[in-house]
């Protein structure tokens, strides 16, 4: 027995040892680059810090150069504000470029690089400048303040995506998003290497680009919220900038309600039109029979195709109930007369018009996945939302496609989830090579019924930070503890390009709480998430619109409780068994605060109209952390609870487990989790 002890004691004792000697260094990049060697040793970033460019270069890649050197400063304070390009080959950084990349960036354009950083110095090479761009964002996510100051660890990346499109689409209809928001969003797509900005322009809800050729979609489609010709041009070369294409899209030929305002005569019933004020699929569609719609759209298209100088050109095409169609009778006779079928056959009919029309202006058409149909030409690209099966039947009919259904940010899905979505994976794992090679990537989309620029960052991020890493690293991947610890340290790195997903919290629930002391509010918002799916609008007492105030709990609380999440981890691990004393004491203090959370967050409730409704949920924080305790309690005197206790609080979890306010008490499983395991003579123990 003794024996067994030493042994055990030695071997922990190696462990420590092992830890003292090489401490696991997590490496905070996001995504994983496809290879990685330590090496040994640090680069020290000092204000002597000196960047020189050789080979090819252009004005693009001199303004990513600087952007690299501010963003340096504005982390490390260090480097003298002079500080510039040096020449010669004594600089700290050398970068080395191949040759130029195309005028309008490819889809399949080489996006390598090789990074390697000793204590002498860094090195970074790519054929192209877009390589280069990823390189300079990995040696930004290298940079780590340690006591001494600031270090880039010795190691060497030899980088390149697995996916060429890697994108992000914002919905910019249903709640326009200003030209700030965007652009400070593009900067943190570059900063996790999404290159592909999809614009969602039009839909239902407005109309958000101006037409000079037709002027009404935006005059009249968009409350005068829209971006001139010339914010676009800005946006794009912004983009551009940061290695990101932009992919317009136009919804058609249903989601166009905000185009009828202005041009009915393009609308299969009578109208008049009006902009949708609410959520949903709506019967207005564009008249597929008429020829006046395709020489609008053939203008129209010419116009836009000029504006976006992107190859691709995304014409939307989903969720068309053909209720308009059936409901007008020149349009039945015009099916009967040419054979057409069903709306889905006169749809096809629409697409394969308007294919021709974006062709003609040099375009390679796309959209979602309901315009899969075999009369439409191979070169069409499928993006697949309503199940990952489309876009495995797209790849066997031969056509290109992207995965979005998996990815869509505002269903308020944790991070895990929309990682363990994988392009390659399901329906498309058994794909011929052949095929395979069609699936082009996937995009994360933000659906703006519940966003505002004031929260529109914290939906997007940090979680499209770890779809970024799903397209852009290898498929081996897919460790979720390393992932979520990088999650949180890319988070704090976002914040530094300006990305309000941390900081609009606190305003947000100073708004709520109609106070500065929001302590109270803090700790309980930091344990709520919105409700998932499309909940959200089925649990709402009146129709949500676009006039719903987006200022409550609810659009302030993260889709992603990092807190309840930790706190299950924690749970999970003391029922492994593998909790240690200390542990529990810092779980004991944190029930033990949300047990008395109720009290202190009561009289500022009192005061706020906004809190009344989180009320309720308060309470239940309170009454949970009290139950928590005592299932401690249970569990440490290795005494099985009594069943009439734990019936009584089982049904006081499950009342607590239900959503109020549209918000999910996040720790109420494991809560439940505690309880159940105290009924068992066999719970572990925690040590004591
Ligand atoms: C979609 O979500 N209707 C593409």
């Amino acid at each position: 027995m003794r024996t067994l002890l030493v042994v055990i004691m030695c071997g922990e004792m190696l462990v420590s040892l092992a830890r003292a000697q090489s401490p696991p260094r997590p490496w905070m990049l996001m995504p994983m680059p496809a290879e990685l060697q330590p090496g040994s040793g640090q680069l020290v970033l000092d204000p002597s810090f000196s960047v020189t460019t050789t080979g090819y270069t252009d004005a693009r890649l001199q303004r990513a150069v600087n952007r690299f050197l501010n963003q340096l400063r504005f982390e490390t304070g260090m480097l003298p504000l002079d500080m510039n390009l040096v020449r010669g080959p004594a600089a700290t950084l050398v970068i080395r470029t191949g040759h130029a990349s195309q005028e309008v960036e490819r889809l399949g354009e080489d996006e390598s690089y090789i990074l390697e950083i000793t204590s002498a110095g860094a090195s970074l090479r790519a054929p192209n400048p877009l390589g280069i761009l990823h390189g300079l964002e990995t040696f930004l996510q290298l940079v780590e303040n340690v006591p001494s100051g600031f270090v880039v660890p010795a190691v060497s990346i030899e980088d390149q995506p697995r996916f060429p499109w890697r994108g992000l689409m914002i919905d910019v209809s249903r709640h326009f998003i200003p030209m700030e928001v965007l652009k400070r969003n593009l900067d943190g797509m570059a900063a996790v290497k999404i290159n592909v900005f999809h614009w969602h322009l039009s839909d239902n809800q407005g109309f958000r680009i101006e037409s000079k050729k037709f002027p009404k979609l935006q005059k009249m489609g968009s409350d005068g919220l829209y971006y001139t010709q010339e914010e676009a041009r800005e946006l794009v070369a912004y983009a551009a900038d940061r290695g990101i294409r932009v992919v317009p899209e136009f919804d058609m030929p249903g989601h166009a309600t905000s185009w009828f305002v202005g041009y009915p005569e393009l609308a299969s019933g009578n109208g008049p039109y009006a902009i949708e004020r609410k959520w949903g699929v709506f019967d207005p569609a564009m008249n597929p029979t008429e020829e006046r719609t395709y020489k609008f759209l053939d203008e129209f298209i010419g116009e836009m195709a000029h504006l976006f100088p992107d190859r691709y050109f995304h014409i939307g095409g989903d969720e068309v109930n053909g209720v308009e169609w059936s409901a007008n009778p020149a349009i039945r006779a015009f099916m009967r007369a040419h054979g057409i079928k069903n709306t889905d056959a006169l749809q096809a009919h629409f697409n394969q018009r308007v294919q021709a029309l974006v062709n003609k202006h040099g375009k390679i058409m796309m959209g979602w996945d309901e315009i899969l149909n075999p009369r439409l030409p191979k070169s069409i690209v499928i993006q697949s939302w309503r199940g990952q099966q489309s876009l495995a039947t797209a790849a066997t009919e031969g056509y290109r496609g992207l995965l979005s259904s998996g990815y869509y940010l505002d269903l308020n899905q944790p991070a895990a989830q929309h990682y363990a979505v994988d392009p390659m994976r399901g329906p498309t794992a058994n794909l011929t090579p052949d095929e395979s090679a069609r699936i082009l990537g996937g995009e994360a989309c933000m659906w703006a019924e519940y966003v505002s620029p004031e929260n529109i960052d914290s939906r997007i991020w940090p979680r499209a930070a770890a779809i970024a890493e799903r397209l852009w690293s290898p498929e081996s991947v897919t460790d979720v503890d390393s992932m979520y610890q990088r999650l949180e340290g890319t988070s704090r790195w976002l914040d530094s390009f300006g990305l309000t997903h941390n900081a609009s919290y606190d305003p947000m629930l100073r708004r709520i709480a109609g106070t500065d002391d929001i302590r109270a509010l803090r700790i309980l918002a930091d344990l709520v998430e919105p409700v998932k799916d499309y909940t959200r609008s089925k649990l709402a007492t009146a129709e949500a619109t676009a006039a719903t105030p987006l200022n409550r709990l609810v659009d302030a609380a993260r889709p992603e409780s990092a807190a309840a999440r930790h706190f299950a981890t924690w749970v999970a691990a003391l029922l492994a068994g593998g909790m240690k004393p200390d542990t529990e004491a810092q779980a004991r203090t944190l029930l033990a605060r949300w047990r008395d959370n109720d009290a202190s967050l009561e009289p500022v409730a009192r005061d706020s109209f906004l809190m009344q409704e989180a009320v309720p949920i308060s309470r239940d924080l309170s009454a949970l952390g009290a139950v928590g305790l005592e299932a401690l309690d249970y569990l440490d005197r290795g005494q099985p609870s009594p069943e009439q206790w734990r019936a009584e609080q089982l049904a006081r979890i499950a009342e607590a487990e239900k959503p109020q306010a549209q918000l999910l008490l996040m720790i109420a499983p494991s809560i439940r989790r505690l309880v159940e395991t105290s009924a068992g003579s066999a719970a572990p123990t925690t040590g004591k």
